[in-house]
């Protein structure tokens, strides 16, 4: 049964709901994404806040390394569970010769790879490198901070592949702070520049582009400024809220002068 959309307009329309119950209706409706842009929960969210403020040597205000009950689950069974279920309703709504780029934890994106290629038939394109200069410390000194993120792109097999080489040269990384579009709207967030980067490189003006974990919106306000479409999936209606926002705006918080 058809599911009606939390907002829609000529070029975005945001789902409030789990994915995995959109997506197997939407591939029902014929729907067929260009191009998957997303970032999934990783399963790495701890009950830990790094303390900044009174009485310890790093300045700043606390950190938590608690994302929301959307990144709790029951073990690794579960995790991957849920993984390998929505890679594969993903999977459904791709195209032939689309893209599927998602961001995942560092010490598991190697298993996500491995599953696309050997039971799906997707051929690595790569990984694209989110460094952040400015990292979470580490507070306990065991070993160094983390300050990269990767996504993965994987090309579905049964169709040519889109890469705009005329575009120029392009590394697989980009250093960018985590506040790199002023203030933070998702625990989670990722920087604009990351998400149009992908859409500017491995997809073509007018190409409709699925994010199954939409979060703020970044992949959707990618979409729109580049010329084009986006479904997004959000079960979190504050988010939806947030991203619809970011959508209609159409700008960064940062063009406007807001910090
Ligand atoms: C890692 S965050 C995405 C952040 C996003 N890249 C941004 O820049 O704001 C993942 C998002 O997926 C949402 N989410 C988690 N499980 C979901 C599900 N089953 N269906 C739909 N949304 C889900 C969470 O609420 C969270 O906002």
């Amino acid at each position: 049964m058809p599911i009606t959309p939390f907002y829609k307009d000529d070029v975005v329309t945001v789902y409030q709901n789990d994915c995995l119950t959109v997506m197997p209706s939407l591939a029902e409706s014929g729907t067929a994404a260009d191009m998957i842009i997303t970032d999934p929960p990783y399963g790495i969210s701890k009950n830990t806040v790094i303390k900044r403020s009174e009485g310890t040597k790093f300045s700043g205000g606390d950190i938590s390394l608690y994302f929301g009950p959307w990144d709790d689950f029951a073990g690794e069974e579960d995790f991957w569970s849920f993984t390998l279920a929505w890679i594969r309703a993903a999977d459904k709504l791709l195209r032939p010769g689309g893209m599927f780029c998602s961001f995942f934890d560092r010490d598991k994106i190697n298993f996500l790879s491995a599953f696309l290629q050997k039971s799906l038939g997707y051929k690595q394109k790569g990984y694209f490198l989110w460094i952040k200069p400015n990292p979470v410390p580490q507070v306990r000194k065991v070993k160094f901070m983390n300050a990269w993120e990767a996504c993965s792109m994987w090309q579905k097999p049964g169709g040519p592949l889109t890469f705009n080489w005329r575009l120029g040269q392009h590394s697989d990384y980009l250093v960018l702070p985590t506040n790199a579009d002023g203030k933070r709207l998702h625990p989670t967030q990722k920087p604009l520049r990351l998400a149009e980067t992908l859409v500017a490189y491995w997809s073509r003006h007018g190409d409709l582009i699925l994010d199954p974990f939409l979060g703020s919106g970044t992949t959707a306000l990618a979409a729109k400024r580049l010329g084009r479409k986006c479904i997004g999936i959000e079960q979190d209606e504050k988010y939806c809220r947030t991203a619809v926002e970011r959508c209609r705006q159409g700008f960064l918080q940062f063009d406007a002068g807001g910090g």
